[in-house]
């Protein structure tokens, strides 16, 4: 091609102009991504090496034994995808569902709606137990979903992300074992942050992601299957429609053939592994009781400048809390506020509850009390500014 042919960056929509990437500073206290850890970006700037590299196969090997923790669990199929956790959540689904096969999905948010519409592309019969968002589903009813309707999987969010809510699971896995069905949950904010116990609560399937409780930036999604799982696995009767997040061909790589299936991303696996690493330093129960207790200081600081909360204190969830918007503030005006004057992102509510609630998250290296002391000094100084009518209080 001669040069004149080229579209040059010079001429064409002035390129040359394009200034060298700059990311403003953010504190992420919003519904995800939530901030790095510092030793997980140090991780993540390190040259790529080869994805069969004999230093990055063990590297992999710490990855799945640092996962195994973090997911208490000794499934041998443990790993984390490539792509953020909606990959994982597909996976779930893609690797399960044989068409005509039927999942029961219970939703009471968002993300159930998202399980919803992935299981009925792959063309499953799918039954749906509805919530308002901001509830919670007992066991009884859980129960008697399962022994009616008799479905070959259970799906269920443990930490909906939209509403706030963070589902008990405990007894829904013997639920599901006696009726011969598989327990799924989707512990996309709960993972690394809250209590989740995979082989006592005997889930034979989870998913979740790298962006909030691990520190990590979005781009992994930590899935583990149990030994029930693996053998539904293999008695599928037809392919798996998905090539790229096909369980049983992600198994000869990260099982023990090592054999190429996807160049895997290397930096983002050097990244996981450093926020898997701190998390075990740390230990598990200690992570876990941070988070707790700094949720709580936010609700008791919250609430006692005169903020609604949506979601009742019993199965409030640690990670996200939904903080109800008064009828007399802009809501939008306060976010935006924060974000462009002290580089603080909250969010907004997502569906249904968009503007009525903020959706606050504190999240994995971001849940400590400094940040939970900056968000309320900031609640009680500036959201007066935005009040809609000048003499209103909260
Ligand atoms: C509960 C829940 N499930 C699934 C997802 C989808 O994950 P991702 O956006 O990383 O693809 C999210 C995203 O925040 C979530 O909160």
């Amino acid at each position: 091609m001669t040069e004149a042919k080229l579209i040059t960056a010079l001429n064409k929509d002035n390129l040359s102009h394009i200034s060298k990437t700059y990311v403003p500073s953010r504190l992420l206290l919003g519904p995800g991504p939530s901030n790095a850890h510092p030793e997980v970006l140090n991780a993540l700037s390190l040259n790529p090496i080869g994805h069969l590299d004999e230093a990055y196969i063990s590297l992999m090997s710490d990855v799945q034994k640092l996962l195994r923790y973090t997911w208490q669990c000794n499934n041998r199929l443990t790993l984390p995808m490539s792509g953020t956790g909606s990959a994982a959540m597909e996976a779930s689904i893609a690797n399960f569902i044989e068409e005509g096969e039927k999942i029961l999905i219970a939703k009471k948010g968002y993300f159930g709606d998202r399980l919803v519409d992935m299981a009925t592309r792959y063309k499953a019969q799918v039954s749906v137990i509805d919530k308002p968002w901001g509830e919670a589903f007992t066991y009884e009813e859980i129960k008697y979903e399962i022994e009616t309707k008799k479905p070959a999987i259970f799906a269920i969010v443990h930490a909906e992300t939209s509403s706030g809510v963070l589902q008990p699971l405990e007894g829904i896995g013997d639920i599901c074992r006696k009726n011969n069905c598989l327990f799924l949950v989707d512990a996309v904010t709960s993972l690394g942050a809250l209590e989740l116990l995979i082989d006592e609560w005997k889930i034979d399937l989870a998913y979740s992601c790298s962006q909030k409780g691990l520190s990590c930036p979005p781009g992994l999604s930590p899935f583990t299957m149990n030994t029930r799982a693996e053998e539904k696995l293999s008695s599928r009767k037809t392919k798996v429609p998905n090539w790229y997040l096909d369980l049983s061909l992600l198994n000869k790589y990260w099982g023990s053939d090592r054999v190429y299936h996807h160049t895997a991303p290397v930096n983002m696996n050097f990244a996981i592994r450093e926020g898997l690493r701190l998390i075990a330093n740390e230990g598990l129960e200690n992570v876990w009781n941070r988070h707790n207790t700094n949720a709580k200081k936010l609700w008791n600081g919250l609430e006692s400048l005169g903020m609604e909360l949506l979601v009742p204190e019993d199965y409030r969830l640690p990670t996200l809390t939904t903080v109800k918007i008064p009828p007399a503030v802009d809501g939008d005006g306060f976010r935006n506020h924060l974000l462009r004057n002290f580089g603080i992102e909250i969010g907004n509510g997502l569906g249904e509850l968009s503007g009525k609630v903020w959706r606050v998250g504190l999240m994995g290296f971001n849940s400590c009390e400094e940040n939970v002391n900056r968000l309320l000094n900031l609640f009680d100084t500036e959201l007066k500014k935005f009040s809609i009518f000048e003499s209103s209080t909260f």
